[in-house]
């Protein structure tokens, strides 16, 4: 319940969460000392999915700390808890800007990912690092996930399709950045859904001394640890993406063409194939298909637009 973004959007997905019987929440900083360690020793959980974070790069430029404190304090916290009360498996979400200035794509997980353009990248990336060493040490089986721009009904208003279907919708100009030369990996958030419930029963092992890592598995030779790309594996053209919210929307966009944001990079896309050899699932939504969807939502959510 931060207030990054419009906490009444994040008190009604809570309150359609809570219609599901055995849904609980604890609202309060993931970061606070004892909070998560007290939640594992009370509820000896089997599984862990930790989503919570301080999202989005632009953001990172203006508040570092608060990225600093709920991404990697918290993420200290959380593994604190799991060497404590150890689950059979926790599965932390990093993202695909952990890749940065890489230009070789599609992005593979067995790429080298060394050099993040912001300090949002950076945090997530530290996540992963840190996550290996406790996986190694105490041997956690942990699932880093590097999300693809997920998008979807009830998603982020920091992100580009709810700011530009927004705007569309008040007639008013779209900041489109790079001149419109982007490129995103766009990820429909029921296909990110399923990728996660699928990988929960994978968790990693360690592999056996002298054993090989199979070839294109992120697997660590020294930890039950492995990061996967959850991506729609297709690089789709921002223009695109603003045509498809066109349509959806019945209006035609004011396009306010801006140089490249600091922090930002150019292009994504997910080599999806390690996720599809773990669970046999490849996320396949197009973005016509979950543009239209979002803003059906977005409609009925607003209803006043
Ligand atoms: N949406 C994407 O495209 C995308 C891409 C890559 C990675 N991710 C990652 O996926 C995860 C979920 O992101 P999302 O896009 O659903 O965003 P979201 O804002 O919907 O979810 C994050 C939640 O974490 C909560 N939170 C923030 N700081 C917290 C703190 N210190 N303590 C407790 N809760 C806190 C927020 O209030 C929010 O409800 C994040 O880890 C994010 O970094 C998202």
């Amino acid at each position: 319940m931060t207030d990054y973004y419009e906490v009444s959007l994040k008190q009604q997905r809570q309150a359609r969460l809570l219609q599901f019987e055995h849904f609980q929440t604890v609202e309060d900083y993931v970061e606070t000392p004892g909070l998560l360690m007290d939640l594992f020793a009370r509820e000896k959980p089997d599984v862990v999915v930790h989503l919570a974070a301080q999202a989005g790069v632009r953001y990172s430029i203006e508040n570092p700390r608060s990225y600093l404190e709920s991404n990697i304090v918290g993420t200290f916290e959380l593994l604190e808890a799991g060497r404590a009360h150890p689950p059979q498996h926790m599965l932390l979400a990093s993202t695909s800007s952990a890749y940065g200035a890489n230009t070789e794509m599609p992005y593979r997980e067995t790429d080298k990912a060394d050099h993040q353009m912001s300090f949002y990248a950076a945090t997530k990336k530290a996540t992963e690092n840190m996550a290996h060493s406790y996986a190694h040490l105490f041997d956690l089986p942990v699932t880093m996930f590097r999300f693809f721009t997920v998008y979807g009904p009830w998603g982020r208003p920091d992100m580009a399709l709810f700011r530009f279907t927004k705007a569309i919708l008040k007639g008013r100009a779209i900041d489109v950045y790079n001149y419109g030369d982007m490129k995103r990996d766009f990820t429909y958030v029921e296909d990110l859904v399923e990728a996660i419930r699928l990988l929960i029963d994978v968790p990693p092992a360690r592999p056996a001394e002298g054993e090989a890592v199979a070839a294109g598995d992120s697997l660590s030779p020294v930890a039950p640890w492995r990061v996967v790309n959850i991506g729609n594996s297709d690089a789709v053209q921002l223009t695109d993406f603003i045509k498809a919210i066109e349509e959806a929307t019945g209006r035609k966009a004011e396009r306010n063409l801006m140089p490249m944001q600091a922090g930002d990079v150019p292009a994504t896309w997910a080599d999806a194939e390690l996720l599809k050899s773990l669970t046999g699932y490849a996320p396949g939504t197009s973005v016509g298909e979950g543009v239209a969807k979002f803003v059906k939502w977005y409609r009925e959510y607003y209803r006043d637009q």
